[in-house]
């Protein structure tokens, strides 16, 4: 598998730990900087009730009352310290770790006095917590009490917790870059063997190689089978060019073959005025009619062919249609039975029409049986606009080969019309032409009863 900075692993990736490490830093920075508060107060707080407790331990009624303290003060160890202070301010007495640089600013000294409570401050260099208390006795002030402690010491835990999330986010980090590679690698796998596949895919094997559908639900499932169809109608439609292309080259041979034999025949004559002249024009007419038909599929196909639209009386079309099928119906003494309305016009190309009606009276002759009748019809706009019928009684075509006959090349049991001449390439004319029309062809047909082609045209 390769790797490449513009692959959707490399973007996925880099983006879902890019999430996570923008989450894993607030959430962090929230924890910390709520810690770092708490231990704050915590430590303000029990500055505070010590700046309370060294009053009890001294004996206002001596005159240095501040050796009464000594004990207490001495008894103070690192990191917290104490300091008494007479009413002017003048540092009395202190517990050995005592900040010698501390000063105890006049304006704390008259904040205590004026609010009558003890002042929690930080020194100016942010280096220590102070709490500042009176001394009274009797309601009067004898000095004040500094209860000091390093600010450092009092966020030890802070620091320490602060160093343990760091870690853990880095290994959080480097546990989700992992995990997430192996995720997105696994997600993405199947999309691997869809290039793959793909690739591997091939004209003449079209037809074996699908994709494999593992989760037909997911995004890919449904890319596989989407892809799948897509190759299935490739394949029809290279197996319908390859059948349509051997199904052509055996037309043509057949009357190719034919008009061989007759020359051979004929040279081998000496008599050549015995040559059988007619049966060569049958040939090369049905050839010709051959090659025109393949001539205008093949135009169908690259689309070639322009509607030449225009407005015309399709009842005209019709008639003139049917009087040059007039002989060709006395002939197999077919009666024609018709109900033309006057005057329908319709917009459409007047050449494709015909040739669809004449394709449609060819085959209810050709196909006519011991039917007697043919029924036209042609009735102007009922609710399916002007409808176009044509009728017979032949021999009908089976239920189940009705969705074929516009195939090309298709007709119905070979054996069954061997005797009657066709290609099966009129009606998938016709279809082309009406679709083109944008026209309705519908096709009723029951098997030694008849058949019944209808075109609607709105
Ligand atoms: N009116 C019909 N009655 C019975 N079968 C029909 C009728 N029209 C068509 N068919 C069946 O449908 C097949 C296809 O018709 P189509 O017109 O395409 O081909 P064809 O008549 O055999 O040859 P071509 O029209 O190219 O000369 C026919 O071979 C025939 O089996
Ligand atoms: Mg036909």
């Amino acid at each position: 598998m390769s790797f490449s900075f513009q692959s959707i692993r490399f973007r996925l990736t880099t983006f879902y730990i890019l999430i996570f490490f923008i989450i894993l830093v607030f959430i962090s920075i929230l924890i910390l900087w709520n810690y770092h508060g708490y231990l704050l107060l915590k430590g303000k707080s029990s500055l505070r009730d010590k700046s309370f407790v060294v009053g009890a331990w001294i004996d206002f009624t001596k005159p240095d009352f501040s050796h009464q303290a000594d004990d207490y003060i001495h008894s103070q160890e690192s990191p917290i310290a104490v300091g008494l202070y007479d009413r002017k301010g003048s540092l009395l007495g202190k517990s050995p770790s005592f900040p010698n640089e501390l000063k105890f600013p006049v304006s704390i000294q008259n904040q205590i006095i004026s609010i009558d409570e003890p002042v929690v401050y930080e020194s100016e260099d942010g280096t220590y917590v102070i709490a500042a208390n009176n001394l009274f006795e009797n309601n009067v002030i004898r000095g004040f009490v500094l209860v000091v402690q390093t600010k450092h010491s009092i966020l030890e835990s802070f620091n320490y917790l602060l160093n343990l999330m760091l870690g853990c986010v880095a290994a959080a980090l480097i546990l989700a870059f992992i995990g997430g590679i192996y995720i997105i690698n696994q997600m993405l796998a199947p999309l691997n063997r869809i290039i793959a596949t793909v690739n591997d895919i091939q004209a003449e094997k079209l037809r074996y190689n699908r994709l494999p559908i593992i989760n037909e639900k997911d995004e890919l499932g449904r890319l596989s089978i989407t892809i799948n169809s897509l190759l299935d109608r490739i394949d029809k439609a290279m197996q319908s060019q390859k059948k349509f292309l051997s199904d052509a080259a055996h037309e043509l041979r057949t009357p190719l073959t034919i008009l061989k034999g007759n020359t051979e025949v004929s040279m081998m004559k000496e008599d050549s005025n015995k040559i059988p002249l007619s049966k060569n024009l049958t040939e090369i007419n049905h050839l010709i009619s051959l090659t025109n038909d393949l001539l205008l599929m093949a135009r169908f196909d690259n689309q070639s062919v322009k509607l030449m639209k225009q407005r015309f009386d399709l009842s005209g079309l019709v008639k003139d249609a049917l009087l040059n099928f007039e002989l060709s119906f006395k002939e197999s003494q077919i009666q024609l039975v018709e109900n033309i309305n006057e005057h329908v016009l319709i917009d459409g190309d007047p050449t494709l029409i015909k040739r669809v009606i004449y394709n449609l009276l060819d085959n209810s002759l050709k196909y006519r049986g011991a039917g007697k009748v043919i029924y036209v019809s042609l009735l102007k706009n009922n609710e399916k606009g002007s409808v176009l019928s044509i009728k017979d009684e032949g021999i009908g075509i089976p239920r189940n080969k009705i969705a074929y006959i516009f195939d090309r090349f298709y007709r119905v049991q070979e054996d069954r019309n061997k005797e009657i001449e066709g290609t099966g390439l009129g009606l998938s004319i016709v279809k082309s032409i009406i679709d083109m029309h944008g026209f309705k062809l519908e096709v009723e047909s029951e098997l030694n009863k008849g058949t019944t082609f209808t075109i609607a045209i709105n």
